[in-house]
């Protein structure tokens, strides 16, 4: 029995022990030789050997059992330790990229309009005065050339206030109808909380031969527009004045902060302002040479638009590369 302990005891791995285990207890083992023997012996002598196998049987058996856990923990524990993750290593933060609000916002309002079957014209941030301002019925010592601080640059070119001058380009080079949008850049000399001298515009255009286009038209596909991007608001039109257009209006939503009650971003009137728009006024037609159209035009401010959705109480704030401001939009 002391030899069989000592086995127990020796062993180095749950293997060993299992052959041990089967030494004694298997089939062939000590044991199960040992109860064949006991039948040739006589009454006396069988006792004593029955009760010596059956102290045998319990005493290995109990050393076999502790044993057992012993490795199983001991190999636990080597195996921890061989697959330890050091958790105080220092990382290397890995970031992806976004899109900047602006960018995204812009991304919205283009696959409003696609869905509309409205096509995308582009023109250069770079334009000459016909194109921005004459062409648009705003002659030269027009006084509403005042109301768009102009970036002016040399040989009567400037840099395009609006992306109204896209209107100009695409209805020189095609003919009627036209229904198109014109997502773009535009620059004017002014810097606050709601304006930068670099900012974005939408366009949008819409011709066709005859007088089949009207202010209702309008008005039904800009408040769908203004529900696709800000929900279940109210919209409201205002008669204004734009050169380009007759008549014109500038289009309110009741306040996405307040809903309309009254607060700081929409000075307590309820309503923020968020497009141009209008019917295109004849001039415009004649400075292009479209004869017998009608047609239907607006304009609004992406900046605007993103400021509203996201929150953003500083427009200058979207261009300042600040990562803990752009962060919140990965
Ligand atoms: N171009 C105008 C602006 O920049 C917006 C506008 C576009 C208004 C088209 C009416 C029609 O303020």
């Amino acid at each position: 029995m002391q030899d069989w302990l000592k086995k127990v005891e020796a062993a180095k791995n749950l293997e060993e022990l299992e052959n041990i285990r089967i030494g004694v207890f298997g089939k062939k083992g000590f044991l199960a030789a040992e109860f064949l023997r006991m039948k040739e012996l006589d009454p006396e002598a069988k006792k004593l050997l029955a009760k010596e196998l059956n102290d045998i049987k319990e005493s290995v058996g109990s050393a076999l059992e502790a044993k057992k856990e012993k490795l199983a923990a001991q190999a636990l524990k080597e195996q921890l330790e061989k697959e330890k993750i050091d958790v105080t290593l220092l990382h290397t933060k890995s970031s992806a990229g976004a899109l900047h609000p602006v960018l995204s916002t812009m991304d919205k309002m283009i696959e409003y309009f696609i869905s509309m079957n409205f096509s995308i014209e582009t023109g250069p941030i770079v334009e000459n005065d016909f194109n921005n301002f004459e062409a648009l019925n705003l002659p030269k010592h027009h006084p509403a050339r005042d109301m768009q601080d102009t970036f002016y640059m040399k040989d009567s070119m400037l840099l395009r206030t609006h992306t109204s001058s896209v209107q100009i380009r695409t209805m020189l080079s095609q003919k009627p109808p036209i229904r198109m949008i014109a997502p773009g850049a535009v620059c004017r000399r002014d810097y606050d909380l709601t304006h930068v001298p670099m900012f974005h515009q939408v366009e949008g255009l819409v011709v066709e031969e005859g007088d089949k286009v009207s202010f209702a038209n309008l008005k039904s596909l800009l408040e769908e527009f203004l529900k696709y991007m800000f929900g279940d608001v109210k919209v409201r039109f205002r008669p204004s004045f734009f050169p380009f257009t007759e008549p014109s209006a500038e289009v309110d939503i009741s306040c996405v902060f307040c809903g309309g009650d009254g607060c700081r971003v929409c000075k307590h009137t309820g309503w923020l302002e968020v497009l141009g728009c209008g019917i295109v006024d004849p001039n415009v037609f004649k400075a292009v040479g479209y004869k017998n159209v009608s047609g239907y035009a607006f304009g609004l401010g992406v900046e605007r638009f993103s400021m509203l959705l996201n929150n953003t109480s500083d427009m200058r704030s979207l261009f300042e590369g600040d990562l803990r401001l752009m962060e919140q939009f990965v």
